[in-house]
């Protein structure tokens, strides 16, 4: 039977298969959220914030908390929405503000503009750029060195993840 999970702050209600991951309520829901580790709980792209009735979410594993301890806007009601799986009602799901992006070349594209909403690092969670700032080359040139290679964290990762 399915769950009834509220969606915030856009006041929207999906339904939820029991046991499906909350992921597949939200991409019902034609956000834009890009599961940039193919919903594996290694990125940040799913990160939400459970308003009400984590208890109704499956436990948290140990690949999600470790994902979530790299992202800068974790909070003790975080969650991976492609992990937590739904298991009862009473969930309240909150969307962080922002928009994740893939590469530097998602940014370049916007210089002379003025950021419409945050833009989110997909590992960290991190704001690159700020609402209201202008992306210009030298917004651009200090965020060269930052790692938007998800493919690379996997791997790193996936290292540890032997020792384990
Ligand atoms: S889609 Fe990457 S952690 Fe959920």
């Amino acid at each position: 039977m399915a769950k009834r999970v509220r969606i915030e702050p856009i006041a929207q209600i999906a339904d939820i298969a029991t046991n499906g991951a909350l992921l597949s309520g939200l991409m019902g829901e034609e956000l834009s959220i890009l599961k940039e580790c193919g919903g594996r709980g290694m990125c940040a792209t799913c990160h939400v914030y459970i308003q009400d009735g984590m208890s109704s979410l499956s436990p948290m594993g140990k690949r999600e908390k470790r994902t979530l301890e790299v992202i800068t806007t974790c909070k003790p009601n975080s969650r991976l929405a492609c992990q937590a799986k739904v298991m009862g009602e009473g969930i309240v799901v909150e969307l962080p503000v922002g928009m994740y992006v893939q590469s530097i070349q998602d940014i370049e594209a916007l210089i002379g503009r003025r950021c419409e909403k945050p833009l989110l690092s997909p590992i960290t969670g991190q704001t690159l750029v700020e609402v209201g700032q202008l992306i210009t080359r030298s917004v651009v040139r200090q965020l060269e060195n930052t790692n938007f290679s998800v493919g690379e964290q996997l791997a790193n990762t996936k290292k540890a993840d032997v020792f384990e």
